[in-house]
Order: structure tokens, then sequence, then C-alpha cells
């Protein structure tokens, strides 16, 4: 079978270096490993309003925002179809016919939408559409008969719901459907960074990220004030790398070439965790490095970016282009399920002459 990459974020904000390790560096190197037939990156607005209803102009602001930070991290549009999700009303249709297949009981089982209602406080009055939104992942990623998602843990329960649809789907009306795979981060520091201020995930409203688009200077002032072990209050102090989140930082960016060209003290991590361990390293030559590494990751990022803000309708004419692909791909999809699912009438011709026959 040929593999068929779909995955994508909530245009609610520039997209931060969490994203980056996360999920967008994977993106751009799966792109060019040339193992899947086709790759579809989706900018999810409709997902977005489902708990930004009354904000749509934050979602609308975002739009390029996302679009600019996919392109500057190198998705190329030649081999990565990006698209705009509410522009492929397919996905609607194909979300009605699935709730059929859900339970209330099973989505409230989501551990993701769960812990999301509690952290939006919705407890009680939840948006049906909200509450329903694994669903429409599920249309999302069966649309375009994804093989493989690479997502983040937190969207683990997506994949599993999809894949209940897909089988509960094939079992009744007949094979159509493909069951995705979820592709996690290689490395643990990936899988979800923490925020400059130590809390497990950065977020907007906690201010605690480090943006793709943050020039030089707030990327070092923002590394310069992060948060590490509190009880290594002097250099000579032995110091805690677990759940320190520079080290978790330095886990997640820094390979052994950068001690060569920014901290040749160290040959390698391991060695400088050490030094911490011990003592006699302090916070400020660690954030440095860290801030030399990041830089130097984030530097070829920014300059593309400064690139393509210089011809935004361009951009947008990328999206539209992509959209229209998508949409193909989605209506044949579609056209499939509406057919196993026996609401073809028009197009079957035996429906017709059988009904004829009967009344003959
Ligand atoms: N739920 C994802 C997020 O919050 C965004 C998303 C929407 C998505 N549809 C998807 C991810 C389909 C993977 C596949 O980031």
């Amino acid at each position: 079978m040929d593999k068929i990459i779909l995955t994508g974020d909530r245009p609610t904000g520039r997209l931060h270096v969490g994203h980056y390790v996360g999920s967008l560096k994977r993106r751009v190197e799966l792109q060019n490993s040339g193992d899947y037939k086709k790759i579809f990156i989706m900018i999810a607005d409709a997902q977005a309003l489902t708990d930004n209803a009354d904000n749509p102009e934050k979602v609308r602001q975002n739009i390029i925002e996302v679009a600019l930070d996919y392109l500057s991290c190198g998705l190329d549009p030649a081999k990565s179809n990006i698209l705009i999700q509410s522009q492929i009303s397919e996905l609607c249709e194909l979300s009605f016919y699935y709730m059929n297949l859900v339970t209330v009981s099973r989505l409230q089982r989501n551990p993701t939408v769960k812990s999301e209602i509690q952290m939006r406080n919705f407890e009680a009055s939840i948006p049906v559409g909200f509450f329903t939104y694994p669903i429409s992942q599920a249309a999302d990623i069966t649309a375009f008969k994804a093989t493989t998602v690479p997502v983040g843990d937190d969207q683990l329960p997506m994949i599993e719901q999809t894949r209940e649809i897909v089988r509960k789907f094939n079992s009744v009306y007949g094979e159509a459907l493909v069951e995705p795979d979820a592709l996690l981060p290689q490395n643990k520091a990936c899988m979800r960074l923490p925020g400059t201020d130590g809390k497990a995930k950065m977020s907007k409203s906690l201010g605690n990220c480090i943006y793709l688009s943050d020039t030089p200077d707030e990327v070092k002032k923002k590394i310069m004030s992060m948060f590490t072990d509190p009880n290594h209050i002097q250099v000579s102090d032995p110091g805690k790398v677990d759940g320190n989140p520079v080290f978790i930082y330095l886990d997640a960016f820094c390979k052994d070439e950068h001690f060569e060209r920014y901290c040749p003290d160290y040959a390698c991590l391991d060695e400088m965790k050490e030094h911490y361990k011990r003592g006699g390293l302090g916070d400020v030559k660690v954030k440095k490095f860290l801030n030399n590494v990041i830089q130097e990751e984030l530097e070829p990022i920014r300059n593309r970016r400064k690139e393509l803000e210089k011809d935004i309708p361009a951009v947008y004419e990328i999206l539209k282009k992509g959209s229209e692909t998508a949409r193909e791909v989605a209506a044949n999809t579609l056209a499939e399920v509406k057919s196993k699912m026996k609401i073809n009438y028009f197009d079957d011709v035996e429906l017709i002459n059988s009904q004829a026959e009967k009344y003959k």
C-alpha cells in the first residue's frame, strides 16, 4: 500500500520550538525521504473554531502565520500539499456519517478532550462541536487515506479513535477506509518540550514559548531567563539535570558537533551533564551554550521567513492550490464512502431498475 501522510495544526498562534522539535522538523525529513507517495499538511481552522467560536478573527489572522512557519521550516509545496481544513467541505459530510459510529461515552473517555475541557473551564457547558472534534479529526485523516500521522503523544487518543471508526465503518459497510498509524517523535525530549518557565507545556497564554519567528534578541532573552534547577544556587552546588528545562532543550536540540563550535570544554552533552551534577558548572554558561545551539537552528528558518514575507499573496496562492488538490482527493473518498453506505441512489442503476421491477 502507498504510504500517505496527513497531519496538521490548529491556527491559534505562531508556531514555537516545541512544535518544531515535536513535529515540524520531522515532517520536513519525512517529506525529503521520498518514502511517501503523498503528504497532506492541514491548517485545522475548523477545529480551532470549535473552542474559539467567538473569536474567528484570531483564527483568520493565524492562518498566514502558520503557513509562513511551515514554509520557512522547509515544507515544500511541490512535495507537501498544504491545505486549509474549512475549504474542504467533504470533511463535514464525512464527520456527519462517522458520528453514527461513535458513542457519547466513548467521546467522554478521550483523555486529551477531557483535559482540554478542564483547561478551558468548559465543564458546565461544552460546545458540541468541541466535544466531537475527535470525529472530525478522523474525517481529516481518513479523507486522504492517510497511513501515517506524525504527531505528539497528546494526539494518540485521536488516532486510536480514528482507528476504531475505520474498523467499525469497514465492518458495517465494507472495506473503504484505511487504519492510520501515529508516528511519534523519536526522542523523549522532543515529545513535549516544557515552557521556558519549567511548566509542562509551552502555551501562548502562559507566555513561556520561544517562537520560530522570534528575533535573535528575543530568543536570547528568553533563554537567559529560563527556569533551571532552583536548588542550584552557587556555581559550586551540585545541580539536577532531570526535569531541568535547559537540559531538556539541550536533549532536544544539541548534537556533539555543537560542542566543538560553542563549548569545546566538553565533547558531548553527557560530559556537560556530569559536570553540572557534580557541581562547578554555572547556569549562565549552560544557557549561553543553549542559546548558540538554538540560534544556529533558527537562523535559516528566520531568513526564509523574511523572504516569504515579501510576497504574502503567493503564500495564499499556495494554500489555495493545496486546498483544491486536497478537495479532489477528499471528494473521491466521500463518493466511495457514500456508495458503501448505499446513499448513492442516482449512480445506482441496479437500485432504480429493481424498484421499477417491484412496481411493475
Ligand atoms: N488536533 C491537532 C492539534 O491540536 C490538529 C489536527 C487537526 C490534526 N486535524 C488533524 C493533527 C489531523 C493530525 C491529524 O494540534
